[in-house]
């Protein structure tokens, strides 16, 4: 019934997202500079909203652009309605809705569906994870040097020492690629199904990693705060990785970079 409602949200989601395909979109400025939000943003979130309190009226629900919705529940749903808002503004399909399901603050389960390629990812804890119904699995690269990295950066809070662009600068230093595709749930869905060995951000919010966490480590992965210790979505720094080069990418976050062999 839990997921049931929470593959239907994702779907009604996704018709709110393709119904605006050849339309004009009403774009806006939250603070900060091309921090922006988008009509099709509230009419997904509304979409998702609507089902979730058709099925449970009493869950408690998070979502990015309403806030928090506070029920007394052992449930939590964190949406971000459309991860990737600026992509999407700028039509470059890269964007999802994500949504993560706590039960008791366990994530219990988590989705990100891609509308615009038809990838959709699901993780059970305990059960693994999916895309497209079939079964995923994190690389299995065995050191930093030879991954591939994706990386996303906040709209501010760039310069600080060993932020965002000291830290990227590390790798690219180092030749080691770095992507940024400006969706934080798809790079770590894609962690997840084994595209990238490993992902990093200094930044995010509660709803931009509460599906994918779950889904690299139901993937075989690990996700730990940006000093290796346990993950918690409600601080801001993530490393996420196929759990063999974890250990050394919480070291070249941190600055222990190995001198050039
Ligand atoms: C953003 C994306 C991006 C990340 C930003 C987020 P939004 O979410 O996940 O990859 O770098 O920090 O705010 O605003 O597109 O939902
Ligand atoms: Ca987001
Ligand atoms: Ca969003
Ligand atoms: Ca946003």
């Amino acid at each position: 019934m839990l997921k049931n409602t929470l593959l239907q949200a994702v779907q009604a989601a996704a018709s709110e997202i393709l119904r605006f395909n050849d339309l004009d979109i009403k774009i806006s400025n939250k603070e900060g500079v091309n921090n922006l939000v988008t009509e099709v943003d509230h009419a997904s979130e509304k979409a998702i909203i609507d089902i979730i309190k058709q099925n449970f009226p009493e869950h408690h629900i998070l979502s990015e652009e309403c806030g928090d919705l506070v029920q007394d529940s052992e449930y939590k749903w964190i949406i971000d309605p459309i991860d990737g808002t600026v992509n999407f503004a700028h039509r470059i399909p890269i964007c999802c809705i994500s949504i993560g399901v706590e039960y008791q603050k366990k994530m219990v389960l988590g989705a990100i569906y891609n509308p615009f390629i038809n990838e959709f990812f699901v993780a059970e804890r305990g059960k693994g994870a999916t895309l497209n119904d079939k079964p995923i699995s994190v690389s299995k690269k065995e050191n930093v040097v030879n991954a591939c990295m994706v990386t996303g950066f906040p709209y501010t809070y760039l310069d600080e020492p060993n932020g965002p662009l000291q830290v990227f600068e590390r790798f690219i230093r180092r030749g080691v690629p770095v992507r940024r595709l400006g969706s934080a749930a798809i790079d770590l869905a894609w962690v997840a199904c084994g595209r990238f060995d490993g992902f990093y951000e200094h930044k995010l919010q509660a709803w931009d990693s509460a599906a994918g966490f779950l889904l690299v480590e139901e993937a075989g992965g690990t996700v730990t705060d940006l000093n290796g210790r346990p993950y918690s979505p409600y601080q801001p720094g993530i490393i996420a990785s196929n759990g063999i080069i974890h250990e050394e990418l919480v070291e070249w976050v941190k600055g222990n970079v190995p001198a050039k062999s």
